[in-house]
């Protein structure tokens, strides 16, 4: 199964979920700047809230995703507000992608808050949210 990680993250807190993400699952994480290839059977996507929404560059990245990519599942890391789930999703499903209900979220450190976020706790919550993944999108294309 071709699995890809994809992360926008300004302060690094993000990008330490998508390498747990990436280990767990066999692949690297790379920067949104980097194109995805459109044999992917699962898109890991992650992002964070920034002022109360997603960065542009994390939509612009998802409007420009190949027309027949299959599966993606969405992580993401925020301070204080719900996951970014309900803000990613929706813009994947316009692309026609299958997006898992099942996400992975933790707090990310911002200034005084959320110190030491993600931590290994974290981020061993996030290996096992990328082994479930793999596993249920591999079972899903065995049908
Ligand atoms: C400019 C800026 C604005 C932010 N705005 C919010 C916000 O509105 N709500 C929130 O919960 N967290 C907010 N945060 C905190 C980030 O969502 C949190 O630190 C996240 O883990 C950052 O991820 P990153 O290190 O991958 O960029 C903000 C952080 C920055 C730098």
């Amino acid at each position: 199964m071709n699995t890809e990680v994809r992360y926008l993250s300004k302060s690094g807190n993000t990008k330490k979920v998508a390498e747990a993400i990436s280990a767990a699952a066999n692949c690297s994480a790379k920067p949104i700047t980097e194109n995805v290839n459109p044999d992917t059977d699962l898109l890991f996507v992650g992002g964070a809230v920034y002022a109360f929404g997603i960065d542009d560059e994390l939509k612009a990245f998802i409007s420009n995703l190949p027309a027949d990519l299959k599966n993606a599942a969405v992580f993401s890391t925020t301070a204080v507000v719900e996951s970014a789930y309900s803000r990613i999703k929706p813009l994947l499903e316009q692309k026609g992608i299958h997006v898992l209900s099942d996400e992975f979220h933790c707090r990310g450190a911002f200034k005084f808050v959320r110190k030491g976020r993600p931590n290994a706790d974290d981020l061993a919550r996030a290996e096992e949210f990328a082994r479930e993944a793999v596993a249920s999108v591999t079972q899903q294309s065995r049908g």
